[in-house]
């Protein structure tokens, strides 16, 4: 694995600066799908400052309108077919407007097709891997006066010290691995975002350290599988010690993290958290399906018995913790058997939160071909069959937390005015009446009721 540094490109940021005499200009940065992409589009933001681009909240004002997208599922992919369909007019009334698809999307051939052949008014096509490139790209872009269209690749490479725009104050996205070597047979990930690479530990800590300093109340430490991490860096690492010397660091903060994998999630690791306060006590475990045949056809390798091992032991170690999970309805093949062992788990489980998806068949991996029987009609109704279930779980716990008091990290406004929202340590949301600038902060709230997944509450 190769790393890189990022260098501020003076000679792109002259084209830039020539291309645009009379004031500097302003682009507009929307990123679809995960965190990760949320953060690659803080990295982009960054990028554009460094070279002189300012930033602006709607595509009107924008000079250049770049969607950082997500390909994990079709519709993903449609609304930024739809979205950037809508950016045709805008380019007819102003032919220097540049128009640009980068990420997930665009490490796929037939979608850099797509958009060559039906969408002329897209200037720029750059995958997850071009963000430190971006300067040059642009300044490509002005002096040929061509379209720069980039066929997918993909470098085994970490980029260090890209220029970050943060979107927060107070919470920040810290990626610690790119890319994943799972392949479950339905995800499009390992194909779009390369091989796993991890961080080196110093570059991971040095990022922490600077976000604690500078205030940051919780850093969520980000990766596709983070429990796989430091597989192939020269020093013997995992994740569990990585956790063990970010929370050396003194401050008042709070570390999240995001995605376990069932197979790789370690005792050790539920170990750290139960030891370490600056962990928040509670773990995303994506399930995926509660049927073992169709884990096993999904490329998963845990069994249902392994998975709920491993909850017992974390609620044996971590008084308090709670779990989410993400599940996938309607995978090929699944029968009615099958979705009731889903069932059945999510209620043996308690989780606090799912995240369900209908399965979508994406080109190029191995479930896409498999046949898949069952009417969309059906696939739906499980879907809401399953969220009746989660429900009637999820909302029983929220309301029996009512009477305690528990710490938050104030977020924003809440629905109501006058009211906050604060997120628990176990990801539930807390709406309380506070003043604007509790924002950012910690607060003792008492929890005093609920409205289905809404905690109500006072300060304490
Ligand atoms: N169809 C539906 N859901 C998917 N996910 C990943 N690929 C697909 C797909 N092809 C879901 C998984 C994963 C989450 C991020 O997205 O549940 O954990
Ligand atoms: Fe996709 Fe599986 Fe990798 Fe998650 S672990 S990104 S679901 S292949």
């Amino acid at each position: 694995m190769e790393k890189l540094t990022y260098t501020h490109d003076a000679a792109s940021a002259a084209v830039i600066a020539r291309f645009y005499p009379d004031a500097p200009p302003l682009a507009y940065v929307h990123s679809f799908g995960c965190q990760q992409n949320v953060n690659d589009g803080e990295k982009i933001r960054g990028v554009l400052m460094d070279v002189g681009f300012g930033l602006c909240e709607n595509v009107e004002q924008a000079d250049l309108i770049l969607f950082n997208t997500c390909a994990v599922r079709e519709h993903a992919e449609q609304r930024v077919f739809g979205n950037v369909g809508a950016l045709k007019k805008l380019k007819e009334q102003n032919p220097r407007l540049v128009i640009g698809v980068c990420g997930c999307m665009a490490q796929q051939a037939h979608i850099v097709d797509k958009l060559r052949k039906s969408y002329p008014y897209v200037d720029l096509v750059f995958g997850v891997d071009g963000i430190d490139r971006l300067p040059a790209m642009l300044a490509q872009r002005f002096t040929r006066g061509k379209r720069y269209l980039e066929d997918p690749r993909t470098r085994n490479a970490v980029v260090e010290d890209l220029p970050i725009r943060r979107d927060s104050g107070f919470r920040a996205w810290l990626p610690i691995m790119y890319g994943c070597d799972n392949f479950c047979t339905y995800c499009i990930v390992p194909y779009v975002r390369g091989r796993e690479r991890s961080r080196e530990p110093e570059d991971i800590l040095a990022e922490f350290r600077d976000l604690v300093a500078h205030g940051y109340k919780e850093i969520t430490l980000l990766g596709q599988n983070v429990n796989s991490y430091g597989k192939g860096l020269s020093q013997p690492i995992d994740f569990a010690d990585l956790l063990q010397r970010l929370c050396q660091v003194e401050g008042d903060y709070q570390i999240r993290f995001m995605t376990s994998h069932p197979k790789d999630a370690s005792r050790k690791l539920i170990d750290v958290i139960a030891a370490q306060p600056h962990l928040c006590r509670h773990i995303h475990l994506p399930v995926q399906s509660g049927s073992d045949r169709l884990l096993k056809a999904m490329n998963r390798h845990y069994t249902i018995e392994q998975y709920k091992d491993l909850i017992d032991y974390a609620r044996q170690k971590i008084p308090g913790v709670t779990f989410s999970s993400d599940i996938i309805v309607g995978f090929p093949g699944e029968t009615e058997e099958d979705f009731a062992a889903t069932l059945r788990l999510v209620e043996e489980v308690g989780y606090m939160q799912l995240f369900t998806f209908i399965y979508s068949p994406r080109e190029g991996t191995p479930a896409a071909k498999l046949p898949d029987p069952t009417p969309r009609a059906e696939k739906t109704a499980r879907m809401e069959r399953l969220l009746a279930t989660q429900e009637r779980v999820s909302y029983a716990a929220i309301a029996a937390m009512a009477g305690q008091t528990v710490r938050v990290l104030v977020e924003g406004a809440g629905r109501l005015p006058g009211t906050l929202n604060g997120r628990l340590d176990n990801n539930l949301v807390v709406e309380f009446a506070a003043p604007d600038s509790l924002v950012g902060q910690y607060a003792r709230v008492r929890l005093t009721g609920s409205r289905a997944a809404l905690l109500l509450g006072e300060l304490a």
